[in-house]
């Protein structure tokens, strides 16, 4: 999650993106068409990928709009029947192996190296004709460039499959790495997580996935087009789109993301995504190589890309957890980091500090980590067993919240409130 500044909240607000509706007709939403066509310009520019499908609602969506895209590509081709399997590395978000499975693929587990890469052979031995797609993450979930990516796609491509990546962690690389010269198919965007849009929940964000050639003809509809009589979106009849697989939701997708998103990146211009992107990798190595003394780096050698992750392993033998520490954060002050993923590190800490932080916050942060690290290895377990001592909520149950969810709010008791 980064800094989403207030320019693209006000920008987001105009009238003319805000106040529009969907069904409106075409001549009075010019502006709001050639923005969407703008942004995809941006999109496909920076990736370096002919098509984008700006529809999908959040990053899973991609994954769904992409992995359906490469399913139309291979019932195109007739091997759909043959191509049952997807491949996906032990690292991954949970929301790749579901997308797979979702959309009918068996899910095939790839190895990961001792320094946290996809393992290469592995991948070899398992792709074959009955492999349909891989899905790999790069950055990968452990903050790490996967060295091997040009292999991987040739190997991918050799045996007939597309190379689905993830692309949550754009923002490492964002103007400098073009996944289209690595051979990506299809890849994810998180608006969030690059393009400064508040995440949502899962929604309403916006996760467009950019296109290869060989998945352009499947993107789903509406495409935004422009000539003499203007902008105006096409559905799925017409030319080259009659073989995508349809809609992916019901009209155009997030205005307000689209254009909190090409706010930022025309506020920052293509240099500017440039040095997000370094400051973001320099920050977080930073962190790493200021923290690497007190607490344990999961990959120690070599540096990381826009998050440092630890594991627990600095923590045996005190009786505090990951859970504990990361609570402890709070009453120092600081959101904790994201805990317990990706799952092949034991304990898992992934900070994530983006580029927007300054060397005195970054400090700042440390010291309290620092501190944090030292109380814990001396055994002050009461600063952690309880924590957060300091905020609004306390220690919540978590297993409960998961196992029995309350997803409607009800009006209290004797309010007037009416309960939707
Ligand atoms: C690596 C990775 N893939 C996919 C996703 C899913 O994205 P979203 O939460 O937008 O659905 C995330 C979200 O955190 C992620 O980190």
């Amino acid at each position: 999650m980064k800094h989403n500044p207030r320019l693209n909240e006000k920008m987001a607000r105009l009238p003319g993106f805000s106040d529009i509706h969907p069904l409106q007709p075409i001549s009075t939403v010019q502006g709001a068409l050639e923005l969407m066509d703008t942004l995809s310009h941006w999109l496909t520019t920076l990736t370096g990928m002919p098509a984008v499908a700006l529809s999908p609602k959040a990053g899973a969506h991609g994954e769904l709009c992409g992995l359906m895209a490469i399913r139309a590509a291979h019932e195109a081709s007739g091997e759909h029947e043959k191509r049952r399997k997807v491949l996906v590395p032990t690292s991954a978000h949970g929301t790749n192996p579901a997308t797979a499975a979702f959309v009918g693929y068996t899910v095939v587990e790839v190895a990961q190296t001792d320094d946290g890469r996809v393992d290469v052979a592995d991948l070899a031995a398992k792709l074959g004709d009955d492999v349909a797609a891989i899905m790999v993450t790069n950055p990968n979930t452990c903050g790490l460039f996967e060295r091997d990516i040009l292999e991987i796609s040739r190997l991918t491509h050799e045996a007939g499959a597309y190379f689905y990546c993830d692309g949550a962690n754009f923002n490492a690389i964002v103007g400098r790495v073009r996944p289209g010269d690595l051979g990506v198919d299809a890849m994810h965007i998180n608006l969030h997580k690059t393009f400064s849009t508040p995440h949502g929940g899962g929604g309403p964000g916006a996760g467009p996935v950019v296109l290869s050639e060989a998945l352009a003809p499947f993107a789903p509809a509406p495409w935004v087009v422009h000539d003499q009589n203007g902008y105006r979106l096409i559905e799925r009849e017409e030319g080259e789109a009659a073989q995508a697989f349809g809609r992916l939701c019901a009209f155009q997708g997030q205005m307000g993301m689209y254009t909190r998103a090409l706010s930022y990146m025309m506020s920052h211009g293509s240099d500017g995504l440039r040095q997000v992107a370094e400051d973001a990798v320099l920050n977080a190595n930073y962190i790493k190589a200021r923290l690497s003394d007190v607490m344990s780096a999961a990959f120690p050698d070599g540096p990381c890309m826009h998050e440092a992750l630890f594991d627990d392993e600095w923590l045996k033998g005190t009786d505090i957890t990951t859970l504990d520490f990361a609570k402890a954060m709070i009453d120092e002050g600081f959101h904790p980091m994201t805990m317990y993923f990706p799952l092949v590190v034991h304990g898992a800490m992934l900070i994530e500090p983006t580029e927007t932080e300054s060397k005195q916050e970054l400090d700042r942060f440390i010291e309290a980590m620092r501190a944090l690290a030292g109380a814990a290895k001396a055994g002050d377990v009461d600063r952690f067993k309880g924590a957060p001592f300091h905020a609004p909520m306390k220690r919540l149950d978590e297993t409960r919240a998961a196992r029995a969810p309350v997803l409607r709010w009800t009006a209290p008791q004797g309010s007037n409130i009416a309960a939707e």
